[in-house]
């Protein structure tokens, strides 16, 4: 499931995140790289213990706490340390790869790439290119978004981040695992979870919308993980 997430970040965080990077010391991307995707990755990134990736990653991660939407969709189980990026100049691309499919983090936890999340942030009229493209089994999908809001798609993708020509795309990344490791089952999940808040919108609460929620719940309890 590939889904866009608006606002996650707003104006006045936009405002700290840029304040942020004017002191950023950018370092060569490939470094955290896997063998296959450091040969076609040319980009730069933020050490993770830097402050201004602190000081943007805390931002980032305020902001999806605090979105429901990003919730359903992910059922977040952990998160691996967002990453700052920048694509610029002569680094400027990231061919087609896969992520690799576990990341260590810092105290030796391991965390399954179930989903893959994106947050812009600069807008698209800063640069040209500089797209995320992103295939599933209906093809290609190209993404770039207004600074400040997110795409999650499932870590199984096969993606890439198209050269940019003009300007500099900047932008935080990570990946989550989920309670539920299936794509499938977290799209079924999201589904009925977002028309059960559509229903409740529209009639209130009705034994009909209480039965669904407890499907819900029995089905998460089928697939999740904890
Ligand atoms: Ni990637």
């Amino acid at each position: 499931m590939l889904l866009t997430l608006p606002d996650i970040l707003s104006q006045e965080d936009l405002r700290k995140v840029h304040q942020a990077l004017t002191k950023a010391p950018w370092t060569d991307g490939g470094e955290s790289a896997g063998t296959q995707a450091r040969a076609v990755k040319n980009n730069l990134q933020l050490p993770h213990d830097c402050a201004a990736a602190q000081t943007i990653r805390a931002h980032v991660l305020r902001g999806l706490d605090s979105s429901p939407r990003f919730f359903s969709a992910v059922l977040p189980l952990k998160v691996f340390t967002p990453r700052i990026n920048r694509y610029a100049g002569e680094t400027n691309a990231y061919g087609n790869h896969i992520d690799n499919a576990v990341r260590v983090l810092p105290g030796g936890q391991r965390v399954r790439t179930d989903v893959s999340c994106t947050v812009f942030l600069n807008d698209p009229t800063d640069y040209d290119g500089g797209e995320l493209v992103v295939a599933d089994t209906y093809g290609e999908h190209s993404v770039k978004l207004p600074a400040g809001h997110a795409v999650i798609y499932p870590g199984t993708s096969l993606h890439q981040v198209k050269p940019v020509t003009r300007g500099e795309r900047l932008a935080c990344f990570f990946w989550v695992q989920s309670m539920v490791r299936s794509d499938e089952h977290r799209r079924i999940l999201f589904d009925l979870d977002m028309n059960l808040l559509a229903l409740r919108q529209r009639h209130g609460e009705t034994a009909e919308s209480t039965a669904l929620t407890g499907t819900y719940h029995n089905l998460l309890r089928q697939w999740a993980d904890t």
